[in-house]
């Protein structure tokens, strides 16, 4: 199986999301979460845009040894290098330069010419590559630069000597057939390109970055740009859960594997969400707290009977403690069942009943029902039933329509 390379730069693109922004320690801890989760290169900053970025780099070089870290650069001397020192302890250090090639960014934000821009990107690989041997180059904006020159660009940097070629899509523009096309035809048309990782670097604005990283890998790209929980610019880059798992779960289409260890997932994600207080969206794939919870009566009969009917891949493959059954006013009377043995009350059909309708009363007032809800609702049935069949009269019962305290 082909090994694709997961390049996370929740440090670097994710931090440029709104309220996401950390402080050195934090990015420290974040790393240290993600060389356990078993990511191959983390983007820790981009050391020129500010002192903290110089320094969380700097500090996540000299303590994190075994993934391969990199640090940003425009194609310019200051920058590269302002990351080729902040990089000088890493034991893999990668300088990656990006430099836009699309002529709506060379005529509005660079005012370059082409000419310019190729000499430019040219200079900036070969100034990197006398620091480092990593030396990754990103056509910013690629997927809306005419291919041509795209190409060209390519060429042009191979030939400097750049060992990754990563393809932006800046703006979330491209769409999977798209996308494959453009990595195919710099794979045909790129000489030297088998010695040369591809990469893909997707953002979410049309919601298909997970696909379209996907189809790129279809086409020949071996390396994968993905943040936790999707964070990145505007609507965020290719989510590596969402990555990670659709390539275990369908090994049938995406014949590939990554290093990563998907049971440390979920801890990343929260670990990212206390960081930067931005919470977790309920329904997010993987790792949202909806994920793996069930509430309608079907489902949860399903997965009660067996899990394969509604879970496509456990909790646990991916550190979530387990799936939550949450009993709420779409649940069965198996589900709630269930749920009393697991509080230690077995009952007859006939009582189950009676719990299940004062059940469904409470549920539709306080839409989920947690275990503390539903303890003093079993214990009053569960005592009734005693009492009757002790032959008490239900007004002489302690414990009758009482409460938990009183049972
Ligand atoms: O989206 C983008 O183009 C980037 C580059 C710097 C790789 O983040
Ligand atoms: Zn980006």
């Amino acid at each position: 199986m082909s090994y694709i390379t997961i390049f996370d730069t929740t440090l670097r693109d994710g931090e440029q999301s709104p309220g996401c922004s950390m402080n050195v320690e934090e990015k420290l801890r974040m790393a240290q979460q993600l060389d356990r989760l078993g990511v191959d290169v983390i983007e820790a900053g981009f050391p020129i845009a500010s002192d903290g970025d110089f320094l969380a780099v700097r500090r996540i070089a000299q303590l994190v040894r075994r993934p391969i870290i990199a640090a940003l650069a425009r194609c310019m001397r200051e920058d590269i290098e302002r990351a080729a020192k902040a990089l000088e302890n890493a034991a893999r250090p990668r300088i990656h330069v990006f430099l836009a090639t699309s002529d709506i960014h060379l005529t509005f934000k660079l005012k370059m010419s082409r000419e310019q821009c190729l000499a430019s990107a040219r200079e900036g690989v070969r100034l990197a590559r006398t620091f480092v041997e990593d030396v990754e180059f990103s056509p910013e904006d690629a997927t809306r630069t005419d291919l041509e020159f795209l190409c060209e660009v390519v060429q042009a940097v191979v030939d400097e000597g750049a060992t990754t070629i990563n393809i932006p899509d800046t703006v979330g523009f491209t769409t999977p057939d798209e996308f494959a096309h453009i990595i195919r035809t710099i794979r045909e048309r790129t000489r030297g390109i088998e010695n040369i990782v591809i990469s893909a670097h997707c953002h979410n604005d049309l919601g298909m970055a997970v696909a379209n990283s996907l189809a790129a890998v279809a086409a020949g790209a071996r390396q994968i740009e993905c943040t936790i929980n999707g964070i990145g610019e505007r609507a965020g880059n290719a989510a590596i859960e969402e990555v990670v798992m659709a390539v275990r779960v369908r090994p049938d289409r995406y014949p590939y594997e990554t290093g990563v260890v998907s049971e440390q997932l979920f801890s990343a994600s929260q670990m990212l969400s206390e960081i930067t207080h931005v919470p977790v969206q309920p329904n997010k794939a993987i790792t949202g707290r909806n994920a793996f919870a069930h509430e309608a009566g079907i489902h949860q009969h399903g997965m009660l009977a067996n899990p394969l009917t509604y879970e496509i891949m456990t909790p646990q493959s991916v550190g979530v403690p387990d799936s939550r059954l949450v009993l709420g006013k779409h649940s069965g009377r198996h589900a709630l069942a269930v749920r009393c043995t697991a509080l230690g009350y077995t009952f007859e059909r006939r009582e189950l009943d009676e719990i299940y309708r004062r059940f469904v009363l409470l549920a539709d007032k306080i839409k989920h029902v947690e275990d503390h809800d539903l303890l003093p609702l079993i214990i009053e049935v569960h005592s009734q039933i005693a009492g009757d069949r002790a032959g008490t009269p239900a007004a002489n019962r302690a414990g009758a329509g009482g409460s938990f305290a009183q049972a």
